[in-house]
């Protein structure tokens, strides 16, 4: 089965690897997040968004956001506990759903954190063509990820790599296999903001 089949069959590895999901984003994306201009954003849609720490983060610090915060059932009550936590539930909406079927319309900015390094590219495909439907013309994407150089892989990239391959059926992504995604689901001009940790983001958009 796949790893999220297992998560869902098994409500304390679920447990623990949402923990897992908020520690390493407070270590890796918090800081991270300082780096995006989201001054312009009014309406954050966060795909696959876990237990909603990052979306809560993002909302504590920029009060003019409202968010939708998408996940499988067993991850959105959590979430909603989180939210509440944070003190940021009135500005953001918990919503599950299968993101192979749809994704919530709405956005003007569709946040997609360490989502797509668990899928082989059908799949990826399939959930970058979710968003575009979901979303209208002038809204963006933003894709978090390790994201590979298209030459010069470090060792621990290449481990990383091996790891993620078990467990999602796809090595990481260079740059140039991002864009060449992108462009097979129909988004235009990706550029890509390096940060200086290990996640780094790429930004695109449909006209
Ligand atoms: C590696 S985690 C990343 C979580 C978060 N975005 C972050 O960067 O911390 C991937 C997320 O995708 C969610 N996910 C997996 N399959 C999904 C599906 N079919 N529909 C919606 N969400 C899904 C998982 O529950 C998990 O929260």
């Amino acid at each position: 089965m796949s790893m999220y089949e297992y998560l869902t069959q098994n409500s304390e590895a679920n447990s623990s690897f949402n923990l897992w999901m908020k520690e390493t984003t407070k270590e890796w994306i918090v800081p991270v997040l300082k780096t995006y201009d989201f001054s312009k954003v009014r309406n954050l849609v966060d795909v696959g968004g876990c237990s909603g720490f990052q979306t809560a983060m993002i909302l504590q610090k920029h009060p003019q956001l409202q968010a939708i915060l998408f996940d499988r059932e067993e991850v959105v009550s959590e979430a909603n506990q989180e939210m509440s936590e944070e003190g940021v539930a009135s500005r953001c909406q918990v919503r599950c759903g299968d993101f192979f079927d749809s994704v919530p319309p709405g956005g003007d900015l569709y946040l997609i954190s360490r989502v797509l390094l668990n899928w082989d590219d059908e799949r990826a495909l399939q959930i970058l063509n979710n968003c575009r439907y979901a979303m209208t013309n002038s809204a963006k994407l933003l894709i978090m990820n390790f994201i590979l150089p298209n030459k010069g892989v470090s060792r621990g990239h290449l481990l990383s790599s091996i790891n993620l391959l078990v467990l999602g059926g796809k090595t990481m992504r260079t740059e140039s296999e991002y864009y060449q995604m992108l462009e097979k689901a129909g988004f235009q001009s990706p550029k890509l903001i390096k940060t200086k940790g290990m996640i780094d983001y790429i930004e695109a958009v449909l006209v």
